[in-house]
């Protein structure tokens, strides 16, 4: 049974940006100190960004213990690595490239492939292998960052898509009809393994879809972050004060 999920209000991405630092930092260091690696997956857009960046700088660069993460991403566009929208590109440029991790901790996903499905299916093989998975099993992620779109969308999980009823496989390729692209994703029986999901929302023009989405009936979900349910973890909402405007007080603590 999923535990209920945590709401808590800061002011500002900045503020969003510190916790989740913080989290990251902490998981890290813990993993470290049993001996055991830490596996994170990244999310994309823009709210991580100054994430990236304070992770990058004291003191987030000198207390985590880098050479004990692999890194991982949630979901990625179809273009190149070096391409403006690439999840991947982001964070290498304002992170990965600024701290001491090794190559080899950082599993991107191949977005510049002329085939989507063989992309997913090659990570996929990649996740199988880095958490050394038996056939049938999924991986249990320390910690998994995601966000969530204006239309309740959450990693490529979008609305009417095929990727939402996905149960078998780890990624999987997505159409999404109104970008016009396809997206690779992790599914939602990846995302909802995970020790610890930190959901990062910012800004005014989610506060609809946020409301909606928590005062939702969770046996009728709406929205595809709504299916975000760790069932043997937590979920920490991270939101700030213009998203979090039309929320009443008592669904959520204030910090
Ligand atoms: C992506 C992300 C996506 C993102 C939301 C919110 O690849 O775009 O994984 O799910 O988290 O779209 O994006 P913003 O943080 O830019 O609002």
């Amino acid at each position: 049974m999923a535990a209920r999920p945590t709401i808590q209000v800061l002011d500002d991405v900045d503020q969003i940006a510190r916790r989740a630092a913080d989290e990251f930092a902490r998981l890290a260091t813990a993993r470290a100190e049993a001996g055991l690696p830490f596996t994170v997956a990244l999310s994309g857009g823009d709210t991580p960004l100054r994430l990236f960046e304070l992770l990058a700088g004291s003191p987030y660069r000198e207390r985590v213990p880098w050479k004990r993460v692999l890194v991982f991403w949630g979901d990625e566009r179809t273009v190149p690595p070096d391409h403006p929208d690439s999840n991947y590109g982001a964070a290498h440029r304002m992170l990965l490239a600024r701290v001491p991790i090794p190559k080899g901790n950082v599993h991107r996903i191949k977005g510049e492939s002329d085939d989507p499905d063989a992309a997913a299916d090659a990570y996929e093989a990649e996740l199988r292998d880095a958490f050394r998975l038996d056939e049938g099993e999924f991986p249990r992620f320390d910690l998994v960052y995601l966000g969530m779109g204006a239309d309740g969308h959450t990693a490529s999980l979008f609305p009417g898509t095929q990727a939402l009823v996905e149960k078998r496989r780890l990624a999987v390729a997505s159409w999404v009809e109104k970008l016009g692209t396809h997206r690779i994703t992790l599914t939602y029986p990846v995302f909802n393994k995970a020790a610890t999901i930190l959901l990062l929302v910012a800004g005014d023009d989610k506060a609809e879809t946020l409301r909606a989405v928590l005062n939702g009936d969770p046996e009728k979900p709406e929205y595809p972050v709504q299916l975000i349910r760790p069932g043997n973890g937590e979920l920490i909402w991270l939101v700030d004060r213009g998203a979090a405007r039309l929320l009443e007080t008592d669904r959520m603590r204030e910090t």
